[in-house]
């Protein structure tokens, strides 16, 4: 797999011309052995490179970097499709401690509704209660999205549940089959989990809040990567499946954007309420007996009736119903 050096090489070589060692090595600021190494990785990592003594190295083919332009054009395909237009701001970085970070801290400074920051590789990567995320320089979509509400926390409760329905239409309208939510919003292919969501918020009890949407979704992740993470894990590419093409980042990324505006927009008007017949067909226990393992390490067993409108967990046990509030429990199949 590509490192955060390979990919800065890498885009100095995109443009198909050759670049001598030195050059590439100047331009990094790395010794030329380096550079040489650098470039073995990404060979080994499937990428086509030509060296010609006297020359230097040349890409033979255009590797799938994400690139801000072509997201904002099929955005502009995706608006024109559906008569309504996207405003939204894409930028793509090589590195960053983390989208989410970067974005909560330009909260502070500026406004960031509607804007989008994708990374080929995040050094601290977040996830839900406190955990890493992992995610692999070019085999990961990792981004972020702001979103301002004129209303306060109470009223997003719900959100994280509505991001994860959109998360869902978008990978199926680019064709992945069976992929389902785990309470309150994994998004899983037959048990496992291929992408995340985190929420982050900033603002007053009563609004308005800003909101920053953070999805990382694993694209090709080596088996080695999936050792380090605490549950069972897949990839867009084994959902895809041998047959299907190489999957194209930026217009999957473009797909997640559109169908998030769109959902995040019903959502500041109506909240939860719209999305949760369909969160609840989507959810892949619904229905189903489960286990609960709240945070203070007690369990509850029940099956799960559904969600309520603001996105807490309803389980049944018997004719008894009670609620849990998103963020506090892990869910496993009982
Ligand atoms: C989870 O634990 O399931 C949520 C994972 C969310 C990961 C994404 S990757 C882009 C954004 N930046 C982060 O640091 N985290 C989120």
């Amino acid at each position: 797999m590509l490192t955060p050096l390979g990919f800065s090489l890498l885009r100095h070589l995109a443009d198909g011309q050759f670049h001598s060692g030195e050059d590439l090595a100047a331009k990094v600021g790395l010794t030329r052995a380096r550079v040489s190494q650098v470039l073995k990785d990404a060979e080994a990592a499937g990428l086509a490179l030509e060296r010609i003594k006297g020359r230097g190295y040349r890409l033979t083919e255009a590797p799938d970097f994400l690139d801000a332009k072509k997201v904002q054009a099929r955005l502009g395909v995706l608006a024109a499709e559906r008569g309504v237009p996207f405003a939204l701001g894409v930028e793509v970085v090589d590195q960053v401690d983390s989208t989410s970070s970067e974005l909560m801290r330009r909260v502070q400074r500026r406004d960031v509704h509607g804007v989008a920051l994708a990374a080929e590789w995040q050094t601290a990567g977040r996830g839900r209660r406190g955990r890493t995320w992992t995610a692999i320089a070019g085999g990961s979509l990792t981004f972020s999205l702001g979103w301002r509400f004129e209303q306060g926390a109470g009223f997003l409760a719900g959100l994280s549940l509505a991001i994860g329905v959109a998360v869902v239409r978008a990978l199926e309208a680019d064709g992945f089959r069976d992929i389902a939510l785990k309470w309150p919003n994994d998004v899983i292919h037959r048990h496992m989990k291929v992408g995340g969501i985190l929420i982050d918020l900033n603002g007053d009890a009563l609004g308005p809040t800003t909101t920053v949407i953070g999805v990382g979704l694993n694209v090709r992740l080596p088996r080695a990567a999936r050792a380090d993470i605490h549950v069972p894990v897949t990839d867009l590419t084994t959902v895809a499946g041998k047959r299907a093409p190489p999957i194209d980042r930026n217009r999957l990324l473009a797909g997640l954007l559109a169908e998030l505006a769109s959902v995040l927009e019903t959502y500041a008007n109506e909240g939860f309420a719209p999305f949760a017949a369909e969160w609840q067909h989507r959810h892949a226990y619904q229905g189903k007996p489960v286990r609960l393992l709240l945070p203070d390490g007690a369990t509850v067993t029940g099956k799960v009736a559904g969600v309520d409108a603001s996105g807490a967990l309803v389980l049944a046990d018997g004719p008894r119903r009670a609620r849990f509030l998103s963020g506090e429990i892990t869910l496993r199949r009982a």
